[in-house]
């Protein structure tokens, strides 16, 4: 539905109703379109996650794309930093793209750190009911310091980076996740289980043949 926020300026604008149903988009690939968010620190290892889960959609045939934190802040995002300002207006904005995809009849797996459970709640708003799944990334931050895999938990402890996640910036842990992924203890391999059990009913598409998700 079109925007109608505090923020929209573009007020002589009329809804234009597409031609082609979200319905019939995923009639045509045979399975459901919805997005999963995974929320958690830097290193806690949710890009990980939505590489590995696309990976096995993708060999059982199913559409998806990719949203990642990292990825996003190299251009539709370039322009944004880390205060909090810009952090609102970062998941705002990759909480529409994901919806736009989502319309578009594809499965979003989105990785952003996505620290204030407030934003979090508003992309699970933009969604229809049912469409978001929040899935924790709970990797305690001494793991993901030590880990340390960009080096970023050092310049932030060093002072050469501010308002980092964890160490000089908040990060609200979700009361009620879809799901929560103890990804400091368990391999990449059964976090992906996890993540499919999860999403297994999700997919199914009512008359589709794709319907068959013993082999998740
Ligand atoms: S979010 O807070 O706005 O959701 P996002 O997921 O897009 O963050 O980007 C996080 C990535 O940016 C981290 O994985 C890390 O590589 C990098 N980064 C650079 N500076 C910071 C910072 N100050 N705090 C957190 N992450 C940072």
């Amino acid at each position: 539905m079109n925007e109608s926020g505090p923020m929209r300026k573009s007020a002589n604008t009329v809804w234009q109703v597409m031609s082609i149903t979200r319905d019939e988009r995923e009639r045509l690939q045979g399975h459901r379109s919805f997005l999963v968010w995974f929320t958690g620190l830097s290193g806690s290892g949710k890009s990980t996650m939505i590489f590995a889960l696309e990976k096995r959609l993708y060999k059982l045939g199913y559409r998806t794309f990719a949203l990642d934190g990292d990825n996003v802040r190299h251009g539709l995002c370039a322009d944004l930093g880390f205060s909090q300002a810009d952090r609102i207006e970062n998941i705002r904005r990759v909480g529409e793209a994901a919806k736009l995809l989502t319309q578009a009849g594809v499965i979003v797996l989105a990785a952003f750190i996505s620290p204030y459970r407030a934003d979090r709640q508003k992309v699970k708003n933009l969604m229809a009911a049912g469409d978001f799944i929040e899935v924790f990334c709970d990797c305690p931050l001494e793991i993901c310091e030590t880990r340390d895999v960009k080096g970023l938990y050092k310049k932030a402890r060093d002072g050469e980076i501010r308002d980092f996640t964890g160490i000089s910036s908040p990060y609200e842990r979700p009361g009620h996740a879809d799901l929560l992924l103890e990804t400091g203890k368990y391999s990449i391999e059964e976090c992906t289980d996890q993540v499919m059990e999860c999403i297994k009913s999700r997919l199914r598409l009512a008359g589709s043949d794709k319907t068959d998700v013993s082999g998740l």
